[in-house]
């Protein structure tokens, strides 16, 4: 395979329980067709096993997926990989290994955020405070609040959204409510 075809990945390695800093090992991965999720799954099936990483219902439902590509949260099976790649994991939730985090567990200073580029609008007269939209965000982005006496979805922590990326919210809700713009 020529050099044209594979992607330079760089990807955050680090096990808290064995080292104090990371490292980033690098990979060269064919890529093109591929999501972020399928050339992960192509370092792990032919590269290196070691490497640690979440994958879920691979449709962009679970939300299990969630990481930093090039300085910008995604859904790796979503995220259509691209020539050269820096994977690192969500900063907003306690490391486990890799790119795996606790998303029980929010961390209260992140090593580093992205750049907030999403908007999340509500046609608040739809909304009907089901819920649902903060259940099925995977970074706890999305959360409810008092508007006018009555309870609202709103964007509790802007950071953490993955954006257009992502849409979770505005896709799973049942009024159609919502709206995800860069
Ligand atoms: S899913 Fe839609 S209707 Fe339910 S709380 Fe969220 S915005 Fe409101
Ligand atoms: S797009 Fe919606 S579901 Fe996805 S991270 Fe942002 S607020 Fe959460
Ligand atoms: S694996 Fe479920 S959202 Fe990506």
């Amino acid at each position: 395979m020529s050099e044209a075809e594979l992607a330079q990945v760089s990807i955050y390695r680090l096990d808290p329980d064995t080292a104090k800093e990371p490292r980033y090992d690098l990979y060269q991965v064919p890529y093109k067709g591929n999501t972020v999720l399928g050339v992960l799954d192509y370092i792990y099936q032919n590269l290196d096993s070691s490497l640690s990483y979440r994958e879920g219902c691979t449709h962009a439902w679970c939300g299990v997926c969630s990481l930093v590509v090039n300085g910008r949260p995604v859904l790796a099976c979503r995220k259509s990989a691209e020539k050269e790649m820096v994977i690192e994991p969500h900063p907003k939730f306690r490391l486990i290994k890799d790119l795996v985090v606790d998303f029980n567990e929010k961390v209260k200073k992140p090593w580093k955020l992205p750049k907030a580029t999403a908007q999340f609008i509500l046609k608040a007269e739809l909304c009907d405070a089901c819920g649902d939209c903060v259940i099925i965000c995977p970074t706890q982005a999305c959360g409810m609040r008092k508007v006018n006496g009555e309870v609202k979805a709103r964007h509790t922590d802007g950071r953490a959204c993955m954006g257009v990326t992502c849409k979770l919210c505005a896709d799973n809700c049942h009024t159609m409510a919502i709206t995800i713009e860069d």
